[in-house]
């Protein structure tokens, strides 16, 4: 039985349509909560969940998500000469976060060929996987009792399985999502084993309000799962159908997230998001109540 998960893959090579005309130049990952980058956040969780290893999966253009982690010695003498230290030190343990290996996904074939991409550094290791779009902020009580990432992680050491983090969803958003087959059964606190997972299903045929939403912990047995995965959904190789083979053998279990999250692709989430980070900046709070009072 694996111990631990050491390593994470963040696919960041999509084209993040969603995000246009920002993303045309910008990795979608760079989006900020007012100043600090979604990526940000979720190094911070995988931080938690006892993770030291990021493997983005990239494409052209993605250099600036390799530069955010990396040390800037001129910015940080700068900042030091004039007496910033606590900026400084910030840009520093920034720079420290983790260690960063870059693969190239060199064809936008989907999702689960982004993570194929990753399986000659994986391995046989366990492995986590996170979607750069959703982040859980710190800022949420449940969240911080338990970063999602690192409940995925101990249930799947746990019962050496698999893991995937859902939420519960409006049914009529089921075609947004990859949704699981749970049997007919609720998801309560423990982990629950999933007969099916079903890729953005219209809402009449959706098998559960139980939606996938980017944190996931396999084993590498999802690398045979994935080279023989043909194109689903859009004609992409989706994660998703690679991981309803898991199923067959009992090997991938839901986890129900409960903690505040926001998918930062969709403006309104977007816009919350912003907002519920101000009102907890001492600076920020009551200036922007005032303001959204005076509306
Ligand atoms: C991807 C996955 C989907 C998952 C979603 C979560 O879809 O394919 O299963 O529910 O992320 O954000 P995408 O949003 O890339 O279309």
């Amino acid at each position: 039985m694996s111990q631990s998960v050491k390593k994470v893959v963040i696919p960041v090579a999509g084209l993040g349509t969603r995000g246009l005309p920002f993303t045309k130049e910008v990795p979608k990952e760079l989006l900020p909560i007012i100043d600090t980058p979604t990526i940000h956040f979720i190094a911070e969780e995988v931080l938690a969940a006892g993770i030291e290893q990021v493997i983005f999966i990239t494409s052209k253009g993605k250099h600036a998500l390799e530069d955010y982690f990396d040390l800037s010695p001129n910015l940080e003498n700068w900042l030091r000469k004039r007496g910033k230290e606590a900026l400084a030190d910030k840009v520093r343990q920034i720079g420290t976060f983790c260690e960063v290996i870059s693969v190239r996904q060199k064809e936008p074939l989907g999702l689960g060929h982004a993570v194929y991409c990753a399986r000659n550094i994986i391995g046989q290791e366990k492995f986590a996987v996170c979607l750069g779009d959703e982040i859980f902020p710190p800022w949420d009580k449940i969240n911080q009792t338990q970063a999602p990432l690192r409940k995925l992680v101990d249930a799947a050491i746990e019962l050496d399985t698999s893991t995937v983090g859902v939420v519960e969803i409006p049914i009529a958003d089921s075609l947004s999502y990859g949704i699981l087959d749970l049997g007919g059964k609720s998801l309560g606190e423990n982990p629950a084993p999933v007969l099916r997972t079903v890729e953005k299903p219209k809402p009449e045929v959706a098998p559960s309000p139980y939606a996938i939403i980017g944190r996931y912990v396999f084993d590498s047995t999802l690398f045979d799962a994935l080279k023989e995965t043909k194109p689903g959904v859009g004609g992409e190789i989706q994660l998703t159908d690679a991981m309803d083979k898991l199923c067959a053998n009992r090997k991938l279990h839901g986890v129900l997230l409960k903690g505040c999250r926001y998918d930062i692709g969709n403006p309104m989430f977007y816009m919350k998001a912003q907002i519920d980070a101000a009102l907890r900046r001492p600076e920020l709070s009551q200036r922007l109540r005032d303001y959204m009072k005076s509306l």
